[in-house]
């Protein structure tokens, strides 16, 4: 008999998918080797693949190849071949899907042993630390939940592919080697060797070239493509990460929505058989912002902010009163029930918001029906009562208090409270997994202002349309007020995606440019191809990006993306399985006329 990997050897199932019909059948299985146990001389062993796992058997009468079994040790790949039967009774195993069977084992092959392993491959393998299953991510993707996620992407990408192309979408390619799109990242840059002292830009997204796919007449475009970013990473950030990217012409917001709710619901549906109901709420950013202080609010949490200046306006608490005389705000978060709260708790809570930029924060007890608080003594009855009226105050709440000269500062501070104080109890959020709340988010602000650089940045990115139909010289006359066409689809507090209807005219392009200083010249340098072809006849269009790796990572339930990717970076950005990135030789900088000097 062969004593090599043949076809005599090949698996006639998948460990998991044998069933109590195939007993009394010869089979043979293929597999890992996950777990051992000797019994009275009858050595048991499991092996697995991503199917699940089935129970071999070896008798002590199997002679040599029961002597061999007892040397195998986990993660050895082996080949078993055996009659099926049904498990004697009370040895079932009620935990896997093939509890009721095992496989009798006639012989078997070693196809490959595994050194001692860094750490048990399995559930557990979950509580190692990452860097050590970032190292052996081979390892740790040998486990069920890692091929859930992995194969839940597939399926994800295969969804798209379909339900795109169903719609006359066409998935073109573009570029990897090009030049810097402007998403407000550092770029990768690539060192050109056949033009010296040259270097290649890795996309940020494929924001021009898809513009440019529309002015080619490829009205409905998309691609799922790798995007590359040079930023400070978290637990929903990578420097490589792909996007579900889509372009169309003659549209406006409405329809690219309209197709991502339908996008989404057919994925729900596919994915988990859920239904998702459409459409979306549509909020727009300053009233996501002055609701839940968040441009992609959780509204799995049901704590709103709200506006309570009208009390302090002639107030004789003075630091309220300047800071609206400056034409600040004072906002407040209501919390149900927080009259309960300790001093502790509350001091820990100003102390947080002090971190988050404070200077303090205030705040109100009804408590013993009345309502107290550190600044109760500076104000009249009728001004406490206002605070009562504005915030909706009910006995045993607490309300918090934030001041400030920005607008968006006080309801980002207050909305960074609002998920933390909301994620601690039940009582206000609904933390079942089949919680989806999507949301839209519209009307971004046009601009920021770069304090550093003292100038207006885009907020999405320089091709995105301004609104125009109301002042249509909005950026010049009110930056601060310009809004743009830009939009966010939210799903669960988390950005899953972002896109807008872009500036079809070159002369609105212009004006941007010269909102965010970009001179002429600059702007031919950089985007010089791209506002050439802006001038041969564009379609008014739009589209969006949808994170692949936010989405996938939502779906199988997981808290980071690195859970839904094969081989991710760490914070660092390096690869800790292939050790990148790395230095390269002399011989191959000289060739490229690149000189390294790194400080000790
Ligand atoms: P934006 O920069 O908003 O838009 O990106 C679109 C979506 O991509 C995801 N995303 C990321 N995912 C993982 N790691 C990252 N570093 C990362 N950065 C972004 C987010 C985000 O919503 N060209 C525009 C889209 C358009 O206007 O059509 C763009 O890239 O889920």
């Amino acid at each position: 008999m062969s004593r090599i990997f043949d076809a005599s050897w090949q698996r006639t199932n998948l460990c998991g998918k044998f069933t109590e019909s195939d007993a009394g059948q010869e089979v043979r299985a293929n597999g890992w080797v996950r777990a051992r146990r000797d019994l009275g001389g009858i050595i048991f062993i499991e092996i697995w693949d991503w199917t699940g796992l089935i129970q071999i058997v070896f008798n002590p009468e199997a002679g040599e190849i029961h002597k061999l079994a007892a040397s195998l040790r986990n993660e050895d790949c082996i080949a078993v071949k055996g009659k099926m039967r049904i498990r004697p009774e009370g040895t079932e195993n009620p935990e896997i899907k093939t509890g009721n069977i095992e496989i009798v084992a006639s012989d078997f092959l070693i196809l490959s042993k595994s050194k001692p392993l860094p750490f048990e491959v399995g559930d557990a393998t979950e509580n190692v630390d990452e860097n050590i299953r970032l190292k052996y991510r081979y390892l740790d993707m040998r486990r069920e939940k890692m091929q859930y996620n992995m194969r839940t992407r597939a399926k994800i990408n295969a969804f798209t592919r379909k339900f795109l192309g169903d719609r006359d979408f066409v998935e073109l390619e573009t570029p990897m080697l090009t030049k810097a799109t402007p998403e407000g990242a550092r770029d990768y840059l690539v060192p050109s060797r056949v033009n010296p002292g040259t270097f290649y830009a890795l996309p940020q997204s494929p924001q021009l070239f898809k513009q440019i796919l529309m002015i080619s007449g490829f009205d409905r475009y998309y691609q799922i493509a790798r995007c590359f970013r040079d930023e400070d990473l978290r637990a929903d950030r990578q420097p490589e990460f792909t996007q579900i990217d889509i372009e169309m012409s003659y549209i406006v917001e409405e329809d690219i929505m309209k197709l991502i709710e339908d996008y989404m619901k057919g994925l729900f549906k596919e994915i988990l058989n859920v239904e998702i109901p459409t459409p979306f709420l549509r909020l727009q950013y300053w009233d996501a912002m002055d609701k839940y202080g968040s441009d992609k609010p959780d509204l799995r949490i049901n704590l709103e902010l709200c506006d309570v200046a009208e009390a302090f306006k002639n107030s004789g608490f003075e630091p309220f009163k300047k800071i609206l005389a400056a034409g600040g705000v004072v906002r407040g978060l209501r919390l149900p029930g927080g009259a309960n709260l300790s001093r502790k708790e509350i001091m820990d809570l100003e102390a947080r918001a002090i971190k988050l930029g404070l200077s303090g924060l205030a705040n109100f007890l009804y408590k013993d029906g009345e309502i107290k608080g550190p600044l109760v003594k500076f104000l009249s009855s009728d001004e406490v009562n206002k605070v009562k009226e504005l915030s909706g105050l009910e006995p045993g709440d607490a309300i918090f208090l934030a001041a400030h000269e920005s607008r968006a500062k006080a309801c980002e501070i207050l909305g960074t409270l609002r998920l933390e104080l909301g994620k601690k109890s039940e009582k206000f959020f609904n933390n079942s997994p089949n919680n989806w709340k999507f949301l839209w988010v519209t009307r971004f602000p046009l601009l920021e202002w770069n304090k550093d650089e003292n100038r207006w940045e885009a907020m999405h990115h320089p091709f995105t349309s301004p609104v125009l139909d109301e002042d249509p010289y909005m950026m010049e006359n009110d930056p601060a007020n310009a809004l743009a066409r830009a939009y966010d689809c939210v799903l669960n507090g988390n950005e899953v995606g972002g896109g807008s209807i872009r500036i079809h005219d070159p002369e609105v392009q212009a004006r941007v440019f010269k909102r965010l200083n970009i001179t002429p010249e600059e702007a031919k340098r950089r985007f010089g191809f791209f506002l050439e072809a802006l001038s041969y006849g564009t379609p008014p269009h739009g589209g969006l990006a949808l994170g692949v790796d936010r989405l996938v990572m939502l779906l199988c339930g997981g808290n980071s993306i690195r859970d839904v990717m094969a081989f991710p970076k760490t914070q660092k950005a390096q690869c800790l399985l292939s050790g990148a990135p790395d230095e390269v030789e002399q011989a191959r900088l000289d060739e490229l006329k690149i000189n390294v000097e790194v400080d000790e």
